[in-house]
C-alpha cells in the first residue's frame, strides 16, 4: 500500500467549494466533502450510466446529489434523522411552479400566534416573537397535503429559523450569542425563494438516487450489487453532529438519534467489551478509541459483501486527536479493509493539521486522507 501526499486536493474534502452551489448549500455540514471530489472519483474510475454508487455515511447527501448530476444511480445511508431529512429534501424532484405558489402563499400568510411550550434549549436561543412566528408558520406548513412540498417548506423554515436565532455552534456545544436578527418572515422569504431558484438551476441526470435510514454495520443491500463506494465515516473522536442539531430536530419533531447507532459510540461502559475481533490493530490505541475500529471492521465486512468484484472504494478520513496525542487511523483502516477482503491500493494524504490541547499546546500532526481500495 503506497502512501502519497497531494495537499492540493485538501479543499475537496471540505464543503467549502459548495458554499454557494445550488441545493448542495441547503443544509451545510462542516464535516461534508465536496461535489468535486465525487465528480473527480467518478471520472477517474470511469463510472457511467447504470453504475450504482454507495455512500454508507451520507450526511447531507453530497455524494448522492453529485451522482444525481452525473446520471449515476446512488444510495446513501445514515442514522441521523435531521441530516437524513435534509438529504431527502435535497434529492427530491420538484415542480418549481407549484413550489413558488405555495411558498408565496406561506410568506404572505397572517400570523396566528398561540402560547408555545418549548424546552429551555429552544427558548434560550429565540426571542419570544421569533419563536411564536416560527410556530405559526410551522402550523401552516403542516396543513400542506403533499409530503414533498411540505418537507421542502419545513427545511426552508428550519434554515430561516436558525438565521433568526442566537444559537452559535461551537463543536457539540450550542452557545447563546445575542445579536440583531432579521424578522423571520424576511428570512423565510429569502430561503424559500432562493431554494426555488436553486431547483431551477440544478441539472439532474437520469440516474436514480435515494437516501435511507440504515446503520452502516448492517447494510440493506443485496450481495455484490455495488460498483463503487464514496464515503466519509465519522472521524475518530469527532462526532459533534450527534448533539449539534437538537434545535432543528425539535422544530422538525423528529425522534432520535440514539448514541449506540453511531460508529464508535457506546451508551454503556466499554471496560468489559471484547475487542478480540480487532486484535493486532488496536493495542497501540487508547481504550476509548477501540470501539471505533471494531465497528469499522463490521462496516468493511458489510461493504465487501455488497460490492461487486472490481468495485472501487474511497474512504475520506482522518487520524484522531486525543488528549494523549494523535491516534493513527489512515493505515489502520486500510489494513482492516484488507482483513475484510479488499486490496488496499493507496493512501493519499490531502491535509495535515496540528492536534492541540485546549491550551493550544501541539500534540502532533493528524493527517486527513483518501483511502483507496478495490475488491
Ligand atoms: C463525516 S459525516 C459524512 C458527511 C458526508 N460525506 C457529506 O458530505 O455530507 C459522517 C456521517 O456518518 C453518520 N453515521 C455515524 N454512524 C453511522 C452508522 N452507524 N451508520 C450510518 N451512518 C452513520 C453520521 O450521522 C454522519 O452524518
Amino acid at each position: 500500500m503506497k502512501v502519497v501526499e497531494k495537499l492540493q486536493l485538501g479543499r475537496l474534502v471540505t464543503p467549502i467549494p459548495d458554499r454557494r452551489r445550488p441545493i448542495y448549500n441547503w443544509f451545510p455540514l462542516k464535516e461534508a466533502f465536496s461535489r468535486d471530489l465525487v465528480h473527480l472519483l467518478a471520472k477517474t474510475w470511469g463510472l457511467g450510466e447504470g453504475d450504482l454508487v454507495l455512500d454508507t455515511f451520507c450526511g447531507v447527501a453530497t455524494a448522492p446529489l453529485a451522482c444525481k448530476e452525473l446520471g449515476l444511480d446512488c444510495v446513501g445511508f445514515d442514522v441521523h434523522p435531521v441530516l437524513l431529512f435534509a438529504s431527502q429534501v435535497k434529492l427530491r424532484d420538484y415542480n418549481v411552479e407549484e413550489l413558488r405558489v405555495v411558498a408565496r402563499e406561506l410568506v404572505k400568510s397572517r400570523y396566528e400566534r398561540q402560547e408555545i411550550e418549548a424546552p429551555s434549549f429552544v427558548t434560550r436561543v429565540f426571542s419570544k416573537p421569533a419563536l411564536e412566528d416560527m410556530t405559526s408558520f410551522k402550523r401552516k406548513i403542516l396543513e400542506v397535503e403533499d409530503e414533498g412540498v411540505r418537507d421542502f417548506l419545513l427545511l426552508g423554515l428550519v434554515n430561516a429559523a436558525m438565521d433568526c436565532s442566537w444559537a452559535y455552534k461551537d463543536g457539540a456545544a450550542i452557545k447563546v450569542v445575542k445579536r440583531p436578527t432579521p424578522p423571520l418572515r424576511k428570512a423565510l422569504e429569502r430561503w424559500l425563494y432562493g431554494m426555488c431558484s436553486d431547483v431551477e438551476k440544478f441539472k439532474a441526470g437520469a440516474g436514480k438516487c435515494r437516501v435511507e435510514r440504515c446503520d452502516a454495520r448492517k447494510l440493506k443491500l443485496e450481495d455484490e450489487s455495488v460498483d463503487a463506494v464514496i464515503t466519509s465515516p465519522p472521524y475518530l473522536g469527532k462526532q459533534e453532529y450527534i448533539h449539534a442539531y437538537r434545535i432543528e430536530q425539535w422544530i422538525l419533531g423528529l425522534e432520535g438519534p440514539f448514541a449506540d447507532e453511531f460508529i464508535g459510540v457506546r451508551a454503556r461502559d466499554i471496560g468489559e467489551e471484547d475487542f478480540s475481533e480487532v486484535a493486532g490493530f488496536v493495542e497501540d490505541k487508547p481504550l476509548e478509541a477501540r470501539p471505533y475500529f471494531k465497528d469499522m471492521l463490521l462496516v468493511l465486512r458489510e461493504l465487501h459483501r455488497v460490492c461487486k468484484r472490481g468495485a472501487r472504494i474511497c474512504f475520506v478520513t482522518s487520524d484522531g486527536c486525543y488528549p494523549t496525542g494523535v491516534v493513527e487511523v489512515c493505515e489502520t483502516l486500510s489494513k482492516l479493509a484488507e482483513r475484510a477482503g479488499f486490496r488496499a491500493k493507496r493512501v493519499i494524504i490531502v491535509n495535515r493539521r496540528y492536534c492541540t490541547t485546549p491550551r493550544r499546546k501541539k500534540l502532533g500532526v493528524a493527517r486527513e486522507g483518501l483511502l483507496l481500495w478495490e475488491k
